[in-house]
């Protein structure tokens, strides 16, 4: 049997980024003469191992046949007879496609290396429409390298259009999109992920809240990139140059879903788009039933984030509603995740990426003044229950109106 690293860690090696997880893929042997070395088998019928020791994936050769609609639709032959290149050949990118042995000799049937010096997300052959995961792959791949300068090869991006066309997309899992897309937007450029998707027409059938928002205008006065779309993607851009976490750069995504039903004769201005918004953004957390704290952010922040740009002219009982709602005293973090996402919003206008933003600062005091507010004495007096509650924000109110004041 012959043993050789595949795919991301041979990928990433010549492309010399550190290199986490290794796939190994074997040639040459049988699933018993596997198990018989020590191997445990990853699942009773998929022809994958882990190694005793270190618990990597190795993988038996094997080509695969797509026998149905979806995931799981899937026949393969794995076998001591499969060559190498037959199993590269199935793979996506001709850059994940490249095969190395124990002395870093490289097999590489497709080009990979070529590709990877010209900068190319190219598909390997047709068997890339077997798995339409695919799609969002190279679009993720796109957003990981674009700071190196791949762009995705013409004919892979027809092949991803008429995968997109098909209805195959549909078909995906709720758990595997959302693995992709939660990793692509953890990427340093998540805007590209999001653009490429749309140029291949994945996005409106993934996300057609978020293309919608394309060819929307804002007033020019507050965005002056005038397209919702555009905005979108440079707020997308912004969290990530913030090093945001998931959770904002989910909410940043969905903020403005409410702009793409405002009625035409209302353009440029988007009246009540927060609230009309929600609906949208459940809709899209559900679909890929994005975790919890995701979802809850995404619909806060829909729901608030003009709230947030107005924090400084909002009254005192305006303030407590916003922080009651956000229940900041005991999810404090909560809140500064829905401060970081209105600032991104605001700096995700063409021109303006580098404004200061004081209502951050603003809305955070507002928020250590209301949690400054004790209990005890409360209790002291003998409230209890709902009239407790009715006390702390009353109390809360007037410790808001002071900080307004002095602010
Ligand atoms: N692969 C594929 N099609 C998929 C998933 C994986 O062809 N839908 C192949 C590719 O050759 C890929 C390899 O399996 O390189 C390993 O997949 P995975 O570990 O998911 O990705 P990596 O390429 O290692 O990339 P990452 O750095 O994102 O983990």
């Amino acid at each position: 049997m012959q043993i050789f690293k595949v795919g991301g860690a041979v990928r990433d090696r010549l492309l010399g980024k550190p290199v986490t997880d290794i796939d190994w893929v074997v040639v040459g042997a049988t699933t018993e003469e596997m198990l018989a070395q020590g191997y445990r088998p990853v699942g009773a019928d998929f022809p994958v191992f882990l190694h005793p020791k270190s618990g990597a994936e190795y993988a038996l050769a094997r080509t695969e046949r797509k026998s149905g609609r979806g995931y799981g639709g899937f026949t393969f032959h794995a076998s001591p007879e499969v060559t190498l290149e037959e199993d590269l050949i199935r793979r996506d990118l001709t850059i994940n496609a490249m095969a190395e042995d124990d002395q870093q000799n490289l097999t590489d049937p497709y080009h990979g290396q070529r590709d990877l010096e010209a900068r190319v997300l190219r598909h390997v052959s047709p068997a890339f429409a077997e798995d339409p995961l695919r799609v969002l792959r190279v679009a993720r791949f796109a957003a990981r390298y674009a700071d190196l300068g791949f762009t995705v090869a013409p004919e892979t991006l027809d092949l991803m259009r008429q995968l997109s066309e098909s209805g195959e997309l549909e078909a995906l899992t709720a758990e595997r999109s959302w693995k992709e897309i939660s990793r692509a937007l953890m990427e340093d450029q998540p805007q590209v992920f999001i653009q490429v998707l749309r140029d291949c027409g994945a996005l409106k059938v993934l996300m057609p809240e978020v293309d919608a928002l394309f060819g929307v205008p804002q007033p020019e006065i507050h965005h002056p990139e005038i397209d919702s779309g555009i905005h979108t993607l440079s707020v997308l851009e912004q969290s990530a140059r913030h090093k945001q976490p998931l959770t904002v750069r989910w909410a940043c995504l969905l903020h403005d879903l409410g702009k793409g039903l405002t009625p035409e004769e209302e353009w440029p201005r988007h009246i009540a788009h927060e609230h009309k918004g929600l609906k949208l953004i459940k809709v899209v957390n559900e679909r890929f039933k994005a975790p919890k704290d995701c979802q809850e952010l995404a619909l806060l922040v829909g729901q608030y984030h003009t709230h947030g740009h107005r924090a400084l002219e909002l009254k005192a009982s305006t303030l407590l509603e916003l922080l009651q709602s956000f229940d900041v005293y005991r999810r404090p973090q909560r809140f500064e995740e829905f401060i970081a996402a209105c600032e991104m919003d605001a700096r995700g206008r063409k021109g303006l990426e580098d404004r200061s933003y004081p209502q951050a600062d603003y809305l955070r005091g507002a928020a250590s003044a209301a949690r400054g507010v004790a209990v005890q004495p409360l209790l002291e007096k003998g409230f209890k229950g709902p009239e407790l509650g009715e006390a702390l924000k009353r109390e809360r109110l007037k410790a808001l109106k002071a900080y307004k004041e002095n602010a």
